[in-house]
């Protein structure tokens, strides 16, 4: 092909993610524990289909498969979680071997096809027995984290090379503890700060953990991070950006990279009226935990977020540009703000390296007449973003790597089966995989190592 190319650097990473809870099925083989999404998926009234994710993609049993399918992409590297309940199904204490095997298997599988897995530690589906104990709120978690952390390390850390402790701790303490849409579904503005300080700490002992037995292994924490911006310069919308910024981004990155919690969003906090107790969890040395270097900041951008300021002082609202071109999620396509998020993330706090560890879009395109599923919209944008991408490794930001979101179709959290984000169809009565124009594309990309200018 002499189509000219945007080129990445030859050591760039391709690679797809998922999720256990969205994917695996099986919520009770082999010993696996219950964690806090099986409990809300079956609470009744939590998911918008009344799905749950019982038989989801079938993964656990058809792993094979995909990880052939996934080789038959030229896919270079597989981002992919670990359900901590099958490891250790009441949090702490007893492991259970069969969980392990599970994933020791995927693992060799994977390195057999030359595809490097990339293993995320926690992508929020806690074992339940500790949510019962009180959860991220409480401190303990964050031990019984560290100590799973290890458990894993040891088993597959001479294998895996690459570790993600948690996949977005805003989604867990935001979302989880305080607005209660996603597991474990909680309304409790103290205790989501709480959970998020103790996600943080987790962190920070799980790295220590896993370099203690895995010394060779790279580790680091993903973050979904959007720039922020004002929807007017108005002082309301000027401030409301601030406040979106700061919750969203800076509360993590701050401490993240030694600069301790931002001073502007305690104060918003307090206002809120969610600390209530202070900062009486943050204890000495707990910064310094959390601030352990790390060897790659996990980025996961979808769209931007557009601010603006309503008549409660401590809430923002998101604003839609009308003319915007939007997914089935509602979410703008903005390729720029990869970009942007990408250059601010380096420029403020200097990460060693930086890997985009989800970029996707939800679109239902189905299959048509001729039997092929032409999702030209998701061509276009992760044509389009890692375009943007490319624009950001050229001005020096370290981009190592890339992982669309995700290489299935699978249960998106509260939403369910209604919202389709995978490069491959799932028929979820068949568990037929049907490759879309995307994967074929992305696929292309990948033997090419760059996309269409
Ligand atoms: C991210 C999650 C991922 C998926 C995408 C659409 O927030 O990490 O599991 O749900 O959004």
């Amino acid at each position: 092909m002499n189509t000219p190319r945007i080129a990445f650097p030859e050591e760039f990473l391709w690679g797809a993610a998922t999720a256990a809870y969205q994917i695996e099925g099986s919520p009770e083989a082999d010993g696996k524990g219950p964690s806090t999404w099986d409990e809300f998926a079956h609470r009744g009234g939590t998911i918008v289909d009344g799905s749950t994710g019982d038989v989801a993609c079938d993964h656990y049993r058809l792993w094979r498969d995909d990880a052939a399918l996934m080789a038959g992409l030229g896919l270079q590297a597989y981002r992919f979680s670990v359900s901590w309940p099958r490891i250790q199904p009441i949090g702490t204490g007893h492991v259970n071997q069969a969980g392990l095997d599970f994933y020791d298997r995927l693992v060799d599988e994977l390195l057999a096809f030359g595809i490097e897995p990339m293993l995320t530690l926690n992508h929020w589906d806690l074992p339940l027995v500790l949510e019962e104990a009180g959860g991220w709120p409480q401190r303990n978690t964050a031990e019984a984290f560290a100590d799973y952390a290890a458990v894993v390390a040891d088993r597959l850390g001479d294998r895996v090379s690459k570790w993600v402790t948690h996949n977005e701790p805003w989604v867990v303490a935001t979302r989880g503890y305080l607005l209660g849409d996603k597991a474990p579904g909680r309304h409790d503005g103290e205790a989501s700060v709480r959970a998020s300080h103790h996600l943080l700490l987790s962190h920070g002992l799980a790295v220590a953990a896993i370099r203690s037995v895995a010394t060779s292994a790279e580790v680091g924490i993903t973050l979904n991070l959007s720039p922020v911006v004002a929807a007017s310069s108005d002082w309301a919308d000027v401030d409301a950006a601030r406040r979106v910024d700061g919750d969203l981004n800076r509360w993590y990155l701050d401490p993240l990279y030694g600069n301790a919690y931002p001073e502007d969003v305690i104060g918003d906090l307090v206002r809120a009226g969610r600390l209530p107790h202070g900062l009486d969890f943050l204890r000495d040395g707990d910064l310094e935990t959390i601030s352990i270097p790390t060897d790659f900041l996990g980025v996961n951008y979808y769209t931007r977020q557009i601010a603006t300021g309503p008549e409660a002082p401590d809430e923002a609202a998101d604003v839609i540009p009308p003319d915007a071109e939007i997914t089935d999620m509602g979410w703008e396509v903005y390729p720029q703000g990869l970009t942007d998020i990408l250059l601010r993330v380096a420029g403020d706090y200097h990460p060693a390296r930086v890997y985009v560890t989800e970029n996707g879009c939800s679109y239902y395109d189905g299959l048509g007449d001729d039997g092929r599923i032409h999702d030209s919209r998701r061509v276009r944008y992760l044509h389009d973003h890692l375009k943007a991408a490319a624009a950001a490794i050229a001005v020096g930001v370290p981009l190592a790597g890339y992982f669309v979101w995700s290489l299935l179709d699978n249960f998106e959290w509260a939403l369910g089966y209604t919202q389709r984000f995978g490069v491959v169809w799932v028929d979820y009565e068949t568990q037929e995989r049907i490759l879309k124009d995307s994967a074929l594309w992305y696929r292309d990309a990948i033997a090419a190592g760059g996309v269409p200018a």
